[in-house]
């Protein structure tokens, strides 16, 4: 039987491009960090594709690595992404819109508020990245002399979680009845106080804002831990994937969607999305040698600190050629970390061609043709390795441009990607269900 599932589509901002030398590419706007006018660009060209959403990654402190590296990368600032992405709510109509927001280094009351104002602003187009915020900086910037322990952060993660979603629920989504002839403004019936006492947070709610649009925004992860694994099959409806072959990907797909079924989710309810970065060319070896030259342009700098910064560990003192040291266990994200360890051991890298890999981007990419990407795509959709993808663009805007002008279109024709949104929301994009409000709808059915 012929498989007509279609792929889901993400773009990835972080800010702008993930690579390090993308501001240095020729034709690249080096400035589109804060160019308000750049990233309408961007987010318009991408809901003319009906890409699903606009990907908004967020770092609480400048990239922790050492000056010398930090001085060459693009990605030392960016917007704060509620500011930015409800500023691209008003000139967009129909792309998702998902910030990341940490579980470490806010409150519930904070987030719950911020994403049910993002949904009701976009007419329901919001989406949460929660994550649990890896860099240890961050906890400098809030206070703190240091970073709390892996698996803590994930415990927090998950009772944050049911808080947030509790707070969206405060409101039944008939509360509000504004009854001028009687004077009503909402049924203090629909109304539900959390009163949530935990062992991380303790929130009183109500939350101050109508129940959001979508009901709630739509829940995106990214750890890929076990413990993030596990938060996300409980939690998730969409993970941007970080498996860089087909293989670990159906895994990965094969182990999320199966933890979902054990606790009674239904696996549909979840769209697997891993990051992909893609370069266009006319030809194959086109696409090589424009990814050969982006990568030219990361200094070894660069590279060396964004490979300590993989491994939670320096290595800048062993031997550039040498082969990488037994590196220990550290506080650090474990999914990167044992990502390069294994590429290191498997292909008998040396510390020089693993910062080179570092640096520049070593996950999942599509490079080649318009006709190979969209092979490389369906295989993966096709075998159960993803849902779609996070893209990743190289360079700004032709990167993107490329993907939209040429990759989308032969999607299209294949069948494998939409050419027309078929709903308003987020949710609609996705295929995923509206939650039910958790308190009204007990109530209803314990009325019957
Ligand atoms: C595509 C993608 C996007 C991510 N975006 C962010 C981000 O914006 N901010 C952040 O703090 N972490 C981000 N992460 C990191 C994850 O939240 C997580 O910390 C990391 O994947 C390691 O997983 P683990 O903590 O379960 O080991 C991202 C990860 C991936 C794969």
């Amino acid at each position: 039987m012929a498989d007509s599932r279609k792929l889901h589509l993400g773009a990835f901002m972080r800010p702008v491009s993930i690579h390090t030398g993308a501001w240095r590419y020729p034709g690249a706007y080096p400035d589109a960090n804060f160019n308000f006018g750049h990233l309408k660009r961007f987010a318009r060209r991408l809901e003319e594709a009906k890409f699903d959403a606009f990907f908004m990654a967020d770092h609480l402190a400048v990239l922790n690595m050492p000056v010398e590296a930090l001085k060459r990368s693009h990605t030392v600032t960016s917007f704060e992404p509620f500011t930015l992405l409800s500023a691209l709510a008003a000139v967009t109509e129909k792309i998702g819109l998902i910030a990341t927001a940490s579980t470490t280094f806010d409150e519930p009351f904070h987030i719950a508020r911020r994403f049910a104002s993002l949904d009701h602003l976009s007419g329901g187009r919001a989406g949460w990245n929660i994550v649990t915020t890896a860099n240890p900086d961050a906890a400098l910037n809030f206070g703190y002399e240091s970073q709390m322990d892996h698996d803590a952060r994930y415990v927090r993660a998950r009772e944050f979680y049911d808080v947030v979603t509790g707070l969206w629920d405060s409101f039944a989504d008939d509360a509000f009845l504004r009854d001028v002839e009687s004077g009503i403004f909402f049924d203090p019936d629909k109304l539900h106080v959390l009163d949530h006492k935990g062992p991380s947070l303790s929130v009183r709610g109500p939350l101050n804002i109508a129940r959001p649009v979508q009901g709630w925004p739509v829940i995106v992860q990214a750890g890929a831990s076990e413990p993030g694994r596990q938060l996300a099959a409980e939690t998730a409806e969409v993970i941007f994937g970080a498996e860089s072959t087909l293989a670990a990907g159906q895994r990965f797909y094969a182990d999320v969607k199966g933890r979902m079924k054990r606790i009674g989710r239904n696996p549909d309810h979840l769209k697997i999305l891993p990051a992909a970065f893609v370069v266009v060319g006319e030809t194959v070896e086109e696409a090589r040698a424009k990814r050969a030259h982006l990568d030219s342009l990361v200094h070894y700098d660069s590279g060396i600190h964004s490979l300590n910064g993989m491994l939670g560990y320096d290595v800048s003192g062993f031997d550039p050629d040498g082969p990488l040291p037994e590196i220990p266990e550290t506080n650090a994200s474990k999914s990167a970390r044992e990502r390069i360890i294994e590429a290191a051991r498997s292909k008998n890298l040396t510390i020089r061609q693993l910062a080179e890999k570092a640096g520049s981007y070593s996950g999942l990419a599509f490079v080649g043709t318009p006709a190979t990407i969209a092979d490389e795509m369906a295989e993966w959709l096709h075998g159960e390795g993803s849902d779609g993808f996070n893209m990743m663009f190289p360079y700004l805007p032709e990167g993107l441009d490329d993907f939209v002008d040429k990759v989308v279109p032969e999607l299209q024709r294949r069948g494998l990607f939409r050419t027309e949104y078929e709903g308003e929301t987020l949710r609609d994009h996705l295929g995923l269900p509206r939650p039910e409000n958790r308190f009204f709808a007990e109530r209803a059915e314990a009325a019957e």
